[in-house]
């Protein structure tokens, strides 16, 4: 049954499947996203939640995608029906499929922002920058109409020329370069954030945990930014499983994965906390927060001007390969299941990601043209498709994964997958791993749902 492996491609070794699993969990979740979404709920006491959820709920789910990818080979509509005959657990790839559009409409949005700093740097919009500057800069950005709906058209012509020529392993080979730059670069963000005066305040917000602060609506977040970094709960990681050798262990893997990513977002954290804390900023600012820090942070450096560029460079090329991983998704179900020739599926996919996707540039700040149109529990359309997506769908798409694994796989098919036919010792790992997929993460998840919709209260 192996034997179909020596006949699909598959990465090279293990170095090459950590490299190109972390290029998916890698991207916009670790540089824009996790600080914002840290600085609005508050800091360390949010930090510390989201690390809870990372280890039971993110490693657990990533271990079952990578059982169900590897053991089938296919994509995640493909390999739920060939592990079970019962058109439920289609649901998966349902979800799966809402999901990668929703984060698309606001990612592209955000994808194009990073374009359009890359520019604005090179032009010289930074020179001189101050915290006022850079806050009015970056408010101009995204509130006038047409230049930001340019830029999210760029980034989607840009992923989709990518998909359509099917360059995405060179793309891949480019990356496993470009990411330990970025990793490199953001140390140095790091340390010249350190040095700033007032710097251990923001060192002090992100790490210094206030229990106080420990509320239903702040786990749910954390748990829908594991979900989101991890690119989990989506099938992305079902996909890239599957093209896994038979030597990957598949524990380990999740677990550095897991671990890297987080250290990138942490290293984030340390570049942007210190720096509006130093420049009198608003931990929740909000989606601005990267853009209207990183200027001040290269602002008196040497090659200051060289550093930020690359920086929105690396930054760009991170949520380009990021957008691949989410476009792939539906792009792999129109052409497998659908029999769409590839070009059409892209270009399909594309109009529908810019046209939806443009509500979410039209509402991006208070200021924007529908900045004041609520669509969901008081969100606007930008906040509404990342809460859905984020909050909601990963989420059930992680449940959903997590029960069928622990529940409905036998369980000497999953115990063989995991310890490579017996070949690693790893019972009492993969003993830990089943107690907390079947009765910790599931649980876990249930309870923050029900307690977000204020449905049981604490
Ligand atoms: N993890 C990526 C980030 O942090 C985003 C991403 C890529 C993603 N593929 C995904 C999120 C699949 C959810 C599901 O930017």
């Amino acid at each position: 049954m192996k034997d179909k492996k020596l006949t699909r491609e598959s990465f090279s070794g293990s170095i090459a499947v950590f490299f190109a699993t972390l290029g998916s969990a890698v991207g916009l979740g670790n540089i824009w996203k996790f600080p914002y979404v840290v600085g609005q709920n508050g800091g360390g006491a949010f930090l510390l939640v989201y690390l809870i959820c990372i280890a039971f709920i993110g490693i657990p789910v990533m271990v079952s995608e990578f059982y169900i990818g590897r053991k089938t080979n296919k994509n995640v509509m493909g390999a739920i029906q060939e592990l079970t005959p019962n058109h439920f657990w289609k649901s998966i790839g349902i979800s799966g499929l809402l999901a990668a559009y929703f984060i698309m409409f606001f990612y592209s949005c955000v994808a194009g922002w990073v374009y359009s700093y890359i520019f604005k740097t090179i032009r010289g919009d930074f020179a001189n920058v101050t915290a006022d500057s850079a806050n009015a800069l970056f408010g101009k950005t995204v509130v006038e109409p047409l230049p930001p709906l340019a830029w999210q058209f760029i980034a989607i012509a840009v992923v989709s020329l990518i998909l359509i020529k099917g360059v995405e392993k060179g793309i891949e080979r480019v990356t496993k370069t470009l990411i330990p730059l970025l990793f490199v670069l953001i140390v140095v963000c790091g340390i010249r954030a350190l040095t700033l005066p007032g710097a251990m305040e923001g060192l002090k917000f992100l790490f210094r945990v206030d229990f106080s602060k420990i509320k239903p609506g702040i786990i749910l977040s954390a748990m829908g930014l594991a979900f989101f970094k991890l690119s989990l709960g989506m099938g992305t990681m079902v996909t890239y499983s599957s093209y896994f050798t038979e030597d990957t262990n598949l524990i380990t893997t999740s677990a550095k994965v897991s671990v890297a990513d987080t250290i990138v977002s942490l290293l984030a954290g340390i570049a942007i906390f210190p720096t509006v804390f130093s420049f009198g900023m608003e931990p929740q600012s909000g989606p601005g927060l990267l853009f209207m820090t990183i200027p001040l942070v290269f602002s008196k450096l040497p090659f200051g001007y060289f550093l930020l560029i690359i920086f929105f460079f690396l930054t760009a090329i991170a949520a380009t390969t990021a957008m691949i991983s989410i476009v792939e998704v539906p792009v792999a179900y129109f052409t497998e299941e659908k029999g769409f020739k590839r070009s059409t599926a892209v270009i399909i996919n594309a109009i529908i990601i810019l046209s939806i996707g443009s509500l979410a540039t039209f509402s991006a700040d208070k200021g924007s043209i529908l900045g004041n149109i609520q669509v969901f529990f008081g969100r606007g359309f930008f906040d509404t498709f990342d809460f859905i997506s984020s909050n909601i769908l990963l989420p059930v798409g992680g449940l959903l994964i997590a029960i069928f694994v622990g529940y409905f796989i036998n369980k000497e098919n999953v115990v063989n997958e995991l310890s490579n036919n017996g070949t690693i010792k790893n019972e009492g790992i993969i003993k830990a791993y089943f107690l907390i997929l079947k009765f910790v993460t599931p649980i876990l998840l249930i309870i923050v749902f029900l307690s977000s919709l204020n449905i049981i209260k604490f």
